[in-house]
């Protein structure tokens, strides 16, 4: 393996400096950035920006016109070789004289998956692979973990007291955390293709779970389409006045262990979906069943909004990816609602132990990401 040019992770740092531009709009497809480098000059830098629309090689190659010829690009995913929404990407960088690509990490989708990299390299081009992979890999860890693991990453967030409570005893939370904390929140909302929640929360807060798009500056967000929401409602007691379905009805799920279909029509007639997949007792939705359709919905990223019972059975199963708590130096008292709902732990041997990836101050709370 040749030694890494420092030049090479330079231009590599800002092409997924790019990328991350399209956080919030490039789903269900991966952020992507691409630079073209000509006698250390940056004559083209692109970045993915919509599904269907032209990939971050394409945008690249065409500002480069014929500085492309003897040039290198920078690419922070391997570009593609499969006929998607759009030609392959592999096609026009053949065609456009580029002697050098520095690919970040190949592609682990099984369409692609080192064909790009090989497609390029038969043809001549010298190829590198793995400059800052593992920055490469951060911005779109959702996407890369749904394709080895045919199922969505799945982050779990809780505006949490320091008592560990997430609502007052009556069931009140609005609001534990401030408003920087909130923002952050909407943030974490736009990168998720769903949002779930369950019965709990819909009584209690009768939440909208959408983005506030208008309350975003113009440069950082280049989508306004809602995420998918998710209610586990396993008897189907939702009122079709719920807020939920105030704004695209059409992009609301309501999951259900209540097979009397005659009781879907209220929900449905607003535009929400109304799907039976019962757990094996039939008292509660069937996770599983729930995520692979999500999979099938190409939803890559899901923000589980829930009280504690929700979360608590994604970490029963073992669903549960990421663990995002906003910390507030508050104190709700010995019968708050506690934050999650587990089966007792008696003796401490058998404590589940979670990792700290990430901790930062977001106005006056603390946001610490878990991993499990
Ligand atoms: N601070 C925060 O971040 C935050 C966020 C959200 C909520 N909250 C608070 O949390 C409280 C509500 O807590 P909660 O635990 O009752 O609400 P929840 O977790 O949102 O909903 C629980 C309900 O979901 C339904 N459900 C369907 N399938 C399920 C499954 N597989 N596993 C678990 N539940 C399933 C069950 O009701 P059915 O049997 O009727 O289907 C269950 O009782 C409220 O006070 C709310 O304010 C706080």
């Amino acid at each position: 393996m040749q030694p890494q040019r420092p030049i090479d992770k330079a231009f590599m740092l800002q092409t997924i400096e790019l990328a991350q531009l399209g956080t919030y709009s490039t789903r269900p497809n991966p952020c992507v950035g691409c630079m073209i480098v000509k006698d250390q000059n940056v004559v083209a830098s692109a970045w993915h920006k919509y599904a269907g629309h032209d990939h971050a090689e394409i945008l690249a190659l065409h500002q480069a016109g014929e500085n492309a010829k003897g040039a290198t690009m920078y690419i922070s995913l391997e570009p593609c070789s499969h006929q998607g929404k759009t030609p392959p990407c592999i096609n026009a960088i053949k065609a456009s004289g580029i002697t050098r690509a520095v690919v970040a990490m190949k592609d682990p989708n099984p369409k692609v998956n080192g064909k790009g990299v090989q497609a390029l390299q038969e043809h001549g081009i010298e190829v590198e692979v793995g400059i800052c992979e593992s920055e490469a890999y951060a911005i779109n860890e959702g996407f890369f973990y749904s394709m080895e693991n045919q199922r969505p990453f799945i982050r779990i967030k809780h505006a949490m007291s320091f008592d560990g409570r997430i609502a007052s005893y009556s069931g009140e939370s609005k609001w534990i955390t401030g408003e920087l904390a909130r923002m952050d929140v909407q943030k974490l909302r736009a990168q998720s293709g769903a949002i779930i929640t369950g019965m709990g929360t819909i009584k209690h807060d009768d939440p909208r779970l959408t983005v506030r798009f208008d309350q975003w500056p113009e440069d950082v967000c280049h989508l306004s389409e809602q995420p998918l929401r998710v209610v586990l409602d396993s008897k189907l007691h939702i009122s079709p006045s719920a807020s939920i379905f105030d704004s695209d009805p059409e992009k609301v799920w309501v999951v259900t262990c209540n097979s009397d279909k005659s009781k879907y029509k209220a929900i449905e007639d607003l535009g929400a979906k109304v799907h039976y997949w019962p757990d094996k007792e039939g008292n509660h939705v069937d996770l599983n069943t729930l995520l692979k359709h999500l999979h099938a919905e190409q939803i890559h990223n899901v923000l589980v909004e829930s009280g504690g019972r929700v979360a608590g059975a994604f970490f029963e199963n073992a669903l549960a990816n990421q663990y995002w708590i906003y910390l507030s130096p508050t104190l709700l008292g010995d019968e708050g609602v506690p934050v999650l709902k587990l089966p007792s732990v008696r003796h401490f041997k058998d404590r589940k132990q979670l990792r700290i990836k990430h901790t930062a101050q977001v106005g006056e709370d603390l946001r610490v990401i878990l991993e499990t």
